[in-house]
């Protein structure tokens, strides 16, 4: 008989007085959960959130301006080596054009996302940064732009950018390069999310939720790890697998295990902003709503244009038409209030620091 073992429901208990768990108790308590115990769980997130945030709920315009990309992740649509992508790269002025919409539709925060490109130098992005910030001074821009030296992160920052999304994908290394071609390394990637904290940007990580081979032990280290970054943004969605992709037989990730691993950041980091993100929508056409319902606080409609939106394919099926898409806000809106949660139009800074 082996006694002291604590039950997944006092593990609990445990991360909600302390806010961390050593990597043997993660791992047990993602291992032995149970639908009561996630119900459970989520009751105590959504407690957590309404304490800081009470029941707002943050919007972020997304705009997808370049489907470019240098890598070549296993898992990733827009791979360069994904002949069938159709590509796509906005003009400053689109992307401008992008913000003025989303400006009158309520938006705050526009989060510049893009293929690692190498036609955006800082030279091009540091002017369109510092335009954006000249028409919309009461706004925050979120760059989503992947790798780059700390000298480029340094001018970025000093353009106006305020925030900066990076998923570190997974801590752990081997797993890492079971994802990812060999010229990108975990530890490449975990020291530009350093980089970016010490330079003073918001930081968003994260990581994909049922990626091939990944196991409990993979989710304790990551748990670990965010816990020690101490970011003001956690990313996570569900693994999808894209049929252009060395991937394209890989199961994907659950709803189920994506929405407990989003309370369990909720109790972790009880103020740190939490998206329902787009791949969550993707797998279930109530994903979004179930992911605030489990502690999120953020959501991020499509604000490119509506053209392009059918090639920014990470996964397969992305939904871009639907109440995802910005100018549908008001239908978003609907279905937020449906929760007992309404959208808010401001700038939604976190609160983790
Ligand atoms: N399924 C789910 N998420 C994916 N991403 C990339 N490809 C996929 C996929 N097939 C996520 C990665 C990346 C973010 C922009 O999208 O985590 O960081």
């Amino acid at each position: 008989m082996e006694y002291n073992r604590p039950e997944p429901i006092q593990l609990i208990h445990k991360l909600r007085a302390d806010r961390s768990l050593t990597k043997d108790e993660w791992i047990a308590l993602i291992a032995n959960r149970t639908p009561d115990l996630a119900e459970y769980l989520f009751s105590l997130a959504r407690e957590e959130r309404e304490l800081y945030y009470g029941r707002d709920i943050y919007i972020r315009g997304l705009i997808e301006f370049t489907n470019y990309c240098r890598n070549d992740c296993l898992y990733c649509g827009i791979r360069k080596s994904n002949p069938h992508a159709v590509r796509y790269r906005l003009t400053p002025d689109a992307v401008l054009s992008c913000c003025r919409t989303g400006y009158e539709l309520g938006f705050r925060t526009f989060v510049l996302q893009g293929g690692e490109d190498g036609y955006y130098t800082d030279d091009k992005l540091a002017p369109l940064i510092r335009h954006i910030k000249e028409l919309y001074p009461d706004c925050a821009i979120t760059l989503s732009v992947g790798e780059r030296s700390y000298d480029s992160y340094r001018l970025l920052f000093d353009a106006g950018a305020d925030r900066y999304l990076l998923r570190h994908e997974t801590y752990n290394a081997g797993h890492y390069s079971r994802l990812h071609p060999p010229s990108l390394t975990a530890a490449a990637r975990q020291k530009c999310l350093w980089d970016l904290r010490s330079i003073g940007y918001q930081v968003g990580t994260g990581f994909m939720v049922g990626s091939p081979y990944q196991t409990p032990e993979h989710l304790a280290e990551d748990m670990l790890f965010i816990k020690e970054l101490n970011p003001q943004m956690v990313g996570i969605g569900p693994f999808i697998s894209h049929r252009r992709t060395p991937f394209a037989d890989k199961e994907s990730g659950t709803l189920e295990l994506t929405l407990f691993m989003l309370a369990l950041l909720r109790l972790m980091l009880p103020k740190v902003l939490l998206p329902a993100t787009t791949a969550l929508g993707t797998i279930d056409p109530c994903g979004r709503e179930l992911g605030i319902l489990a502690g999120a606080n953020v959501v991020m409609p499509n604000l490119s244009p509506t053209e392009v939106r059918k090639d920014y394919l990470l996964y397969d099926n992305k939904i871009c038409t639907g109440d995802e898409a910005a100018e549908c806000v008001s239908s978003l809106k609907e279905r937020i209030e449906s929760i007992g949660c309404r959208i808010v139009t401001a700038r939604g800074d976190s609160l983790n620091y």
